[in-house]
């Protein structure tokens, strides 16, 4: 376990200090929402409120899974957890098996709900662990470590195929989730970490019990990106060629919020590579419920709260106004509203079987 807490470091640290973005576009440049020279509404009267399996958030944005199982995991997670508190928005650990194994790291993960009483909370577990032999137990222990109100299972299989001694037992998963999700006491999230989800893979999610993804697609953090820059530093040379070969793996992210909303009645999260408000509204008008990030609030968390708190507060209020320059009064609208998608990012729909013009011809 020893282990997991120099991993857990060398993430932020690396994270934080390395190129570790996917060289490939999240797809957003593509999709264009249609400005409104007349809304026809007050910029006053647009409303960000939203709800997410059943929680109610001010705005629709959530705080990506990042840290937790160190003392430094835990000043950042406070930090995290009172600014989203203080603006209602969601927010999730990162994965929490180091603390099943080590309760003596247990705070590092509760300070969340310590500093975050009242807003939307998620608990994160890494699917590579139910094929290792954990189930419903280890899980609700995570569930009740921080009274979380969802459970997010994170699919790393990228991440796990290209770092030293990675986690890749994959088989009869399904199986396994849907035990699972029978047994909790939250909805299950099925959550990517940077490669996106697919349709097929979506369908099959909700028909074993899953109540939303978050579809974490390429275009932000690349964990091949994160694994490469660590394998170099170890001096494991396969992987750091692995790491290389794959940094810009995976399904883009507007291409996998589009094809899960669509085949799917999941309740969706988009993350991957969404930077700024204007993103996270095209992701809410292509389908999405939310849009998430992890690295963008990670950096300033470090900053300290006040950085936060500022860099959420300028987001949402991006947000607010791209939905009252396309004439949408609340969440509702705007994820009605018409869609340009063109280039790479309707081709690769349309190859799919999905019709890009129906997101244009809709009112
Ligand atoms: C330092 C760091 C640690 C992360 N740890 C976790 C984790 O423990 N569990 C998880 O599901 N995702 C984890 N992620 C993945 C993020 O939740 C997110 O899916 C991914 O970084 C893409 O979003 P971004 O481009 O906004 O960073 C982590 C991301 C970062 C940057």
């Amino acid at each position: 376990m020893r282990g997991i807490v120099k991993r857990k470091l060398r993430h932020i640290r690396v994270s934080l200090e390395k190129e570790v973005e996917a060289d490939i576009s999240t797809g957003f440049k593509d999709v264009h929402l249609i400005h409104r020279a007349l809304p026809e509404i007050d910029l006053d009267e647009v409303s960000l409120e939203t709800s997410f399996l059943g929680n109610k958030l001010t705005a629709p944005l959530v705080i990506s899974a990042i840290t937790g199982g160190t003392e430094e995991a835990k000043d950042i997670n406070a930090v995290l957890a009172e600014v989203a508190e203080e603006k209602q928005i969601g927010i999730s650990v990162g994965s929490q098996r180091i603390a099943v194994a080590q309760p003596e790291t247990v705070p590092s993960f509760s300070i969340v709900r310590v500093k975050a009483p009242t807003t939307f909370v998620m608990a994160n577990v890494g699917t590579p662990q139910l094929s290792l032999g954990w189930g419903a137990t280890e899980a609700q222990m995570c569930i009740d470590m921080i009274e979380a109100d969802a459970l997010a299972l994170h699919m790393n299989p990228l991440q796990e195929a290209v770092q030293v001694d990675g986690d890749t037992k994959y088989r009869g998963v399904y199986a396994k989730i849907k035990e699972l999700s029978n047994d909790i006491s939250v909805p299950l999230i099925m959550k990517e970490t940077g490669a996106g989800i697919a349709w097929e893979d979506a369908v099959k999610m909700q028909e074993v019990g899953a109540s939303g993804l978050e579809i974490s697609g390429v275009g932000g953090t690349s964990w091949s990106a994160v694994e490469y820059h660590i394998a170099k530093e170890v001096g494991k040379k396969d992987m750091e060629y692995l790491g290389q070969a794959l940094w810009n793996w995976g399904i883009p992210t507007a291409v996998s919020v589009v094809e899960t909303s669509n085949k799917t009645t999941l309740e969706i999260i988009a993350s991957g590579g969404l930077r700024t408000g204007v993103e996270v509204a095209k992701s809410l008008a292509l389908g999405a419920n939310l849009g998430g990030m992890a690295k963008p609030f990670l950096e300033k968390a470090v900053e300290g709260r006040e950085a936060l708190s500022e860099h959420v507060d300028h987001i949402i209020r991006e947000i607010k106004v791209v939905m009252f320059l396309v004439g949408a009064k609340n969440v509702e609208e705007l994820r009605m509203v018409p869609v340009v998608i063109l280039g790479r990012t309707a081709e690769w729909l349309n190859r799919r079987g999905f019709d890009v013009d129906e997101y244009v011809t809709r009112t």
